[in-house]
């Protein structure tokens, strides 16, 4: 999986247009007003958080880094993720390292953003990434992708890059209230492509 997001880097930041080939593929019927129009919903949650510092784990190539209030840093495990992140707007540091093993010292940040990780790991490793959260920050925020009607709550997806590789990747789908109830937090958006949660 840390290959795959890797490789995958190199199709820069996730737009809108990635947003919606991945919930057509799913076979879910989507136009790019619609993931805006949800988006620009999501932002005005994110926006209206109290600032903080904070580090995003899962940061990737920046989707979202530059949109979080607060000053923090962003990590993924993903050398060139990190690279495209550096080169985008957001003015934060970057730091190559295992979200489930952070090299941050105990409460040493206010909140851990967690976009779009939380989902794509398996039981054991999202329990550890609630536990490094709660060890490092009070706070933990998640960035998620929702579950529109007929998607499945959990499933395996084959995915292939342009470079023709295969593989497969473990991904679930939220109702806010189902994901807040799992981290003992509360929803602070819920939509059909995204939810955002904090605990
Ligand atoms: C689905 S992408 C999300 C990227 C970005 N936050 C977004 O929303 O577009 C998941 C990211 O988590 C990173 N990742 C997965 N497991 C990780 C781990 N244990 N430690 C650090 N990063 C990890 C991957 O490298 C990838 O960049």
């Amino acid at each position: 999986m840390w290959e795959y997001y890797d490789r995958r880097a190199a199709q820069g930041v996730r737009g809108v247009n990635h947003a919606v080939e991945y919930w057509t593929g799913l076979g879910v019927e989507v136009s790019v007003a619609d993931i805006e129009a949800e988006a620009d919903e999501l932002v005005r949650a994110l926006r209206g958080l109290a600032p903080a510092r904070f580090v995003e784990v899962g940061a990737g190539p920046g989707t979202f880094t530059a949109l979080l209030p607060g000053r923090g840093i962003a990590l993924d495990q993903s050398d060139a993720s990190l690279r495209i992140l550096l080169a985008g707007p957001a003015q934060v540091p970057v730091v190559r390292a295992d979200a489930l093993s952070l090299p941050i010292p105990d409460q040493g940040v206010e909140r851990v953003y967690a976009t779009h990780i939380y989902g794509i790991l398996g039981a054991e490793d999202r329990r550890a990434l609630v536990s490094e959260a709660k060890r490092v920050a009070r706070e933990l925020v998640i960035v998620d992708a929702g579950r529109p009607a007929g998607v499945p709550a959990e499933h395996w997806q084959n995915r292939t890059l342009p470079d023709g590789s295969s593989w497969r990747i473990h991904r679930r789908h939220f109702e806010g209230p189902d994901l807040a109830a799992e981290v003992d937090g509360d929803v602070l958006f819920a939509g059909r492509f995204y939810v955002l949660i904090a605990a």
